[in-house]
């Protein structure tokens, strides 16, 4: 039986900057997000979701197109390994694109927020327990280090909101990393003045809100960043 990251030490997890450190750090910070979710309403439960976005959505980008593909080209079972948690990255997709179309009042959330808890911890469940103990018993604290900085570049540049229609794979995802960024960090600075102020802000900022979201859902439905997906992580509904 493999030791879980979540009970190992720094120096055991190859140093501060081998990616099962950097890994293990983001997925504290999203427990603590979670905790503060727990209890909000209204605005304020807008802008811890949004912290969580910022958070998950670039980490779960750079692992699927840095960590998942070095795992099925070192690991036998590679495939079906990372195929569990892209179908749990797939489902937090649907989920936040879910919530993004109801209204901060509707009771219709309730739910969805509820399994979406459950599924980003359960994913990160999966990570520590299950797939980084198996990355590191093949990999050096080199290669650790090394990973780790690829990673940190890619997620530092990833797009920051739910983008369910584009594959979970490259080359897909890597053609749709720019361009949705882009969109994604605007909208970001868009959402979070509204948030904080909607009274000083007013109706034409949450349309420009609108709009960017809208553009973001069509850039994803290009062909090109759909290309290298399993079919089981096709977004349902499509
Ligand atoms: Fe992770």
């Amino acid at each position: 039986m493999m030791r879980s990251i979540a009970e190992q030490k720094v120096d055991e997890l190859g140093g501060r900057l081998s990616v099962l450190t950097r890994q293990r750090r983001d997925h504290v910070k999203l427990e603590d997000l979670l905790e503060d979710l727990a209890g909000t309403t209204g605005a304020a439960q807008g802008q811890v979701l949004l912290r969580i976005y910022r958070l998950v959505f670039p980490h779960a980008f750079a692992e699927e197109s840095v960590l998942w593909p070095m795992m099925r080209r070192v690991l036998p079972d590679g495939h079906e390994l990372t195929l569990e948690v892209e179908r749990e990255h797939q489902e937090v997709n649907e989920l936040v694109t879910a919530l993004e179309a109801l209204e901060a009042d509707d009771p219709a959330r309730e739910p969805v927020l509820a399994r979406l808890v459950e599924v980003l911890r359960e994913d990160v469940r999966d990570e520590e327990d299950v797939l980084l103990p198996r990355l590191q018993a093949i990999l050096s604290r080199a290669r650790l280090r090394g990973l780790g900085l690829a990673w940190e570049v890619v997620r530092r540049t990833a797009p920051t909101r739910a983008h369910p229609v584009v594959a979970r794979r490259p080359p897909g995802n890597v053609v749709a990393a720019v361009p949705l960024s882009v969109l994604d960090r605007v909208r970001d600075l868009v959402d979070g003045a509204v948030l904080r102020g909607p009274e000083r802000v007013g109706p034409g900022l949450r349309r420009v809100s609108a709009g960017l979201a809208g553009l973001a859902h069509r850039v994803e439905h290009l062909p090109v960043m759909r290309r290298g997906e399993d079919p089981s992580t096709r977004p349902t509904g499509h």
